[in-house]
């Protein structure tokens, strides 16, 4: 490649954010540097599927359908360039809700092929999983925690197409364990902000929740499990009256970064020496707990990165970064149509349930 940048424009639409965005950056793929974000609009369905305690997968599909051409040529606008101007589109191919799915892929099929560019089929995952690359300067290998509504995964992250998944969960996503706790307090969807909030004034030692496949007798898996927890959550809630609200958020919190922690220090065990701890997901906005691993970075003599929240929580600069990684290592690979079910690591077994709901991740 013989220009010194790259210009690609991403598009996400495999659950319940429409986005397009315009990231530069080096076409060196030795080059470590950090990416630049021209432009990013994504358009969130939550006030859509509020009303439902979820992600209603028809109600999505006809939201990306109606917007994603308006979010695009926003996000072209915004970066001041037309379609003649990009190297080329990525566009999340799975995993996600097949209705959304078939939106981009298609919309970024067409563009494509009428402006003669290449189109980088991008797994929604690698996304997250290369996301602080955009934001820092971060080499290979990393240690990636990615937790949000559909996905609980802890990845060992070698290169780009290059990934290990040490650890998962074997029922609810750490995002699902929030939205669930949130529900039985009455507080409304999307929980994870709210559970933060009010755990805020709450006592984080007031209850003794369970932390599920931790301590003795568990040495052998790094998987997680968060259905237990739900549970005592629901009984906690059943048997007080007044509720404690503040203090069953703080409680549950407390619990969750227990379990967090304990892996993530085994993880980080498994690497011949310090490297960087990422965090990425809808739930690595939760500052308590941010607060709690990059304390375990900090011990560990890691390099601890979080992106913004803006960039956790689902994106298309995360899509079209991924595209920029993947073609200047030339490892675009054939438009193979949508994938709703994608595993980022093919050699790891797939668990029951493994945190899917609907397809979110
Ligand atoms: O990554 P994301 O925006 O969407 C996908 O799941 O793909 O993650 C959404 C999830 C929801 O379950 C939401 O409750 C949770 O992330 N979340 C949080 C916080 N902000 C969002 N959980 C805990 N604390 C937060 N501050
Ligand atoms: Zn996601």
């Amino acid at each position: 490649m013989n220009r010194s940048f790259l210009t690609v424009l991403g598009i996400e639409t495999s659950c319940d954010e429409t986005a397009a965005s315009v990231v530069r950056g080096p076409a060196d793929a030795a080059s470590l540097e950090r990416g630049e974000i021209i432009s990013n609009i994504v358009a969130s369905q939550i006030d859509d599927h509020a009303p439902f305690g979820g992600v209603v997968p028809e109600i999505a599909a006809r939201a990306h359908l109606s917007s994603l051409d308006a979010i695009i040529a926003r996000a072209l606008e915004e970066a001041e360039i037309t379609l003649e101007d990009v190297d080329a589109l990525a566009v999340t191919s799975g995993p996600g809700l097949a209705g959304g799915l078939i939106v981009g892929t298609m919309t970024a099929r067409a563009m494509a092929a009428v402006a003669g560019k290449p189109l980088v089929t991008i797994n929604h995952l690698e996304g997250h999983a290369l996301t602080p690359r955009l934001v820092e300067e971060v080499a290979f290998p990393y240690l990636l925690l990615l937790v949000s509504g559909g996905h609980t995964q802890v990845l060992r992250v070698d290169g780009v197409g290059d990934y290990t998944r040490l650890a998962t969960t074997i029922d609810d996503a750490l995002g699902e364990a929030f939205d669930k706790t949130a529900k039985l307090l009455g507080l409304p969807y999307p929980g994870g902000p709210h559970v933060e909030t009010a755990a805020l004034k709450g006592d984080p030692v007031a209850f003794k929740f369970p932390t599920p496949l931790t301590g003795k007798g568990f040495e052998d898996t790094l998987d997680m499990s968060f259905s237990g927890l739900k549970s005592a959550v629901r009984r906690a809630v059943e048997q007080a009256d007044p509720v404690p609200l503040a203090d069953i958020c703080a409680s549950f919190q407390t619990a969750v970064a227990k379990v967090l922690k304990d892996r993530l220090e085994r993880a980080m065990d498994t690497f011949d020496k310090p490297s960087s701890l990422v965090v990425a997901g809808g739930v690595a906005a939760n500052k308590a707990l941010g607060d709690q691993l990059r304390a375990l970075a900090a011990n560990k003599g890691w390099h601890w990165v979080a992106p913004p929240p803006a960039l956790c929580t689902d994106n298309a600069a995360m899509i079209a970064w991924a595209g920029l990684e993947r073609l200047r290592l030339e490892l675009v690979e054939g438009d193979a149509g949508i994938r709703p079910r994608w595993p980022l690591d093919k050699d790891a077994a797939t668990r029951i349930g493994g945190g899917r709901k609907g397809a979110k991740a």
